[in-house]
């Protein structure tokens, strides 16, 4: 074994690494982390305000390895122009992170909205945004990799994917075809262009953030929800994810600390999809 490139394996100097969803609560954790271990970090969000204050985080040191970019993932256009502000500020993408994704009330059964009325609208917006929202930036930046012959993609399912959870349906199904996508995705680049190119996912358990928190906790007392304490009870590690968690397997599974590691979908969740409850 060569010690001195495992040592080297979680420095990504001269490494373009995009987030979409960087400005979220999860992608800008991540987004973080790369820019402290030398990355180039391009920050793709709708909300460049929010981006901005990501980027006010980092030292002032690495804040020339960040950029932030408009981009909508389910808008193949905008990530077109993405892809050109991004090749003329740091060449290519080298490592393609999808975050972008979440659930939203309005397609959340509750007492007063059944599964029956769940607007079309609402359902169409969540599945999209998930499964559309990881497809169409893997088509506009794995081009290149598939062009180059090398490249990472990391995208982001959920223990929803394993089982459905109980009222969030067009989430679970999403997340679902998100993972069964990463199996896909790692077989045809890997056959079609170059072994390679890896694409695998992180399924992360639960992480009190902005998409969940009406789920998870009382909006006027911040204490648990009847779903939040079950969470916890059904989570072996008996607390809620921090965004920090996610990092050892990320950077894992995007380094080449994982070069043979492809199609795999790697649980953070505190024990939860291992636990049966007895
Ligand atoms: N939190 C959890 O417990 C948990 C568990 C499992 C998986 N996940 C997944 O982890 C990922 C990150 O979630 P999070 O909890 O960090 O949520 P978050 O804070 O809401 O972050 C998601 C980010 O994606 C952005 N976004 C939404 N729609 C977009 C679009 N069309 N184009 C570009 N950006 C868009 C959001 O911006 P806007 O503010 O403009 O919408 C937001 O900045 C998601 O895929 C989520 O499903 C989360």
């Amino acid at each position: 074994m060569n010690l001195a490139e495992l040592q080297s394996f979680y420095d990504f100097k001269d490494c373009t690494v995009l987030v979409t969803g960087g400005a979220g609560v999860l992608g800008s954790e991540i987004a973080c982390a790369l820019v402290g271990c030398n990355a180039n970090v391009v920050i793709l969000d709708r909300d460049l305000e929010l981006a901005k204050t990501v980027i006010e985080r980092f030292p002032t040191a690495v804040k020339g390895r960040a950029v932030r970019v408009y981009g909508d993932v389910l808008n193949t256009e905008t990530l077109q122009q993405a892809n050109e502000t991004i090749k003329a500020e740091f060449n290519v993408v080298d490592i393609l992170i999808n975050a972008a994704g979440g659930n939203h009330p309005s397609a959340t059964t509750s007492a007063d909205l059944s599964f029956f009325d769940l607007p079309l609208d609402a359902l169409r917006h969540v599945g999209d945004l998930n499964l559309l929202g990881t497809i169409l930036p893997c088509q506009v930046f794995g081009r290149g990799m598939a062009e180059r012959g090398e490249g990472v993609i990391l995208n982001v399912s959920s223990m929803n994917a394993l089982r459905p959870l109980t009222r969030i349906p067009a989430y679970s199904a999403a997340k679902a075809a998100v993972t069964n996508f990463t199996q896909w995705l790692a077989i045809h680049m890997a056959q079609n262009y170059s072994p390679r190119i890896r694409v695998n996912a992180i399924a992360p358990g639960f992480f009190l953030t902005e998409q969940n928190r009406f789920l998870l906790t009382d909006k006027s007392s911040g204490d648990l929800t009847p779903r939040g304490q079950s969470i916890l009870t059904h989570t072996p590690m008996n607390r809620f994810g921090t965004p920090e968690d996610l990092l050892g397997a990320t950077m894992w599974l995007i380094s080449p600390a994982a070069a043979f590691v492809t199609g795999a979908v790697i649980p953070i969740d505190g024990g939860f999809s291992a636990f049966s409850g007895v």
